[in-house]
Parts: structure tokens; C-alpha cells; sequence
């Protein structure tokens, strides 16, 4: 966790009203202490009006260097199955749930640990602030760690992907797998596996 001394210079995302200047404010965040071995913050990345945000975990690896959302093998994966959802990317915006690459370093390789929940916690804010700037139509969660995030510990994607659930505060919400989930499925499965994220994101797209 973040000292008392470096969380009470961190702004409050809370009392920031345009997207830039939430960007801006999370470059310096240090509310956890995913902020010290990551090379930056990866905040949301998309239109100022989308009528979807996308949420995944955590940035990975090439995200991390890149300090884009999505850049990588599994951002790779999910434009194609955007693209085959006829959902066009300029009505998208990307984002995470942690906006810091949590890692553990094994050589030369860092290899993507999950985080905790109060990592979690401690990065909400700056979601909830994009959420309430971006006022999208729906909200797409992708994998356990975003819908867990959103929806509670006891959320099952499994049993409810591909289902718009209505929720008391805030954008209904589509939960479906995470596309790296698919990336490692085995060679047998995975063109099945594409096709059901693909037919979940059709749901979505018949709500925009
Ligand atoms: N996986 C995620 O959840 N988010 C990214 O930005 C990249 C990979």
C-alpha cells in the first residue's frame, strides 16, 4: 500500500471532470505499490462519447511499455472478434480494471501475476471517475477479475456471459470471457472459443 504521506498528494479521481485531466492525474498515482516496478500508468484508451467501454484486468507486458490498453496478443484477438461483432473500435473505449502491470520478473521475462483485492480497490477510483465522465451505453467486462471487480466475489462469468445484466447504479453490464482466455485454450478449442466471444459481443452490439 501506498505511505499515508505519498497517498495524500495522489489527487482524488473523484473531484476530476474531463478525461484528460484524469489521464494526466493517474501518470503519478502511488495509491498501491503496483506503481514502482511498472514502467507507467495505462489508463483508458478510445472516443470521448463511446457507446461502449470494454474493462479487462490489468494492462500486460507490451501494454506496459506501450502505455496503451490493449496493444498486445490479446488486444490483437479482441479486434478481430470486434471487428467480426460488427462493433466499430471508434465506439469503443478500453480500459482496465488496475491500470499498473503486476509482475513477477524470471529473467528476462516478467511474468503477469494477478492482482490482489486491494489492489483492486485501491485503483477503483479512477475507473469509477471514467465511468462517470464517459456515461457509455454498456459496459463489457472481460474475464473473472473485471466482472469479480464489478459484480462481487461470488460472480460467476461462466454462468452469466453473454447475458446484459441490469444493475442498480451505472451502465448495464455484459460479462464475458477475457481474450487471452482464448488465446490459451487448447488448439482444438480455440477457434470454438473465439466464436463464443465473438456471439457474446453480438449481444452487445444489438444493445448499442
Ligand atoms: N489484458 C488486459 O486485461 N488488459 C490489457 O490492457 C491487456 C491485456
Amino acid at each position: 500500500m501506498a505511505t499515508k504521506a505519498e497517498s495524500k498528494t495522489d489527487p482524488d479521481p473523484a473531484t476530476i471532470s474531463d478525461l484528460d485531466g484524469l489521464r494526466a492525474a493517474s501518470a503519478g498515482c502511488t495509491r498501491c505499490e503496483l506503481y514502482r516496478p511498472a514502467t507507467q500508468t495505462v489508463f483508458g484508451e478510445g472516443p470521448a462519447h463511446p457507446s461502449l467501454v470494454l474493462v479487462g484486468e490489468q494492462p500486460g507486458d507490451r501494454e506496459d511499455l506501450a502505455g496503451e490498453p490493449f496493444v498486445g496478443p490479446a488486444g490483437r484477438l479482441l479486434d478481430k472478434a470486434l471487428a467480426e461483432a460488427k462493433i466499430p473500435r471508434e465506439r469503443a473505449y478500453l480500459t482496465n480494471v488496475v491500470k499498473h502491470f503486476k509482475f513477477e520478473q524470471r529473467g528476462k521475462r516478467r511474468i503477469h501475476q494477478r492482482p490482489t483485492v486491494g489492489e483492486i480497490r485501491a485503483c477503483r477510483p479512477w475507473f469509477d471517475a471514467e465511468l462517470r465522465i464517459l456515461r457509455p451505453t454498456l459496459l463489457v467486462t472481460l474475464g473473472a477479475t473485471a466482472a469479480k471487480a464489478l459484480l462481487g466475489s461470488s460472480f460467476r462469468v461462466t454462468a452469466h456471459r453473454g447475458e446484459v445484466l441490469d444493475r442498480r447504479a451505472g451502465p448495464p453490464l455484459l460479462p464475458t470471457v477475457h481474450p487471452s482466455a482464448v488465446l490459451r485454450a487448447p488448439d482444438d478449442r480455440r477457434a470454438a472459443e473465439f466464436d463464443a466471444l465473438v456471439a457474446d459481443l453480438k449481444v452487445a452490439a444489438a444493445r448499442l
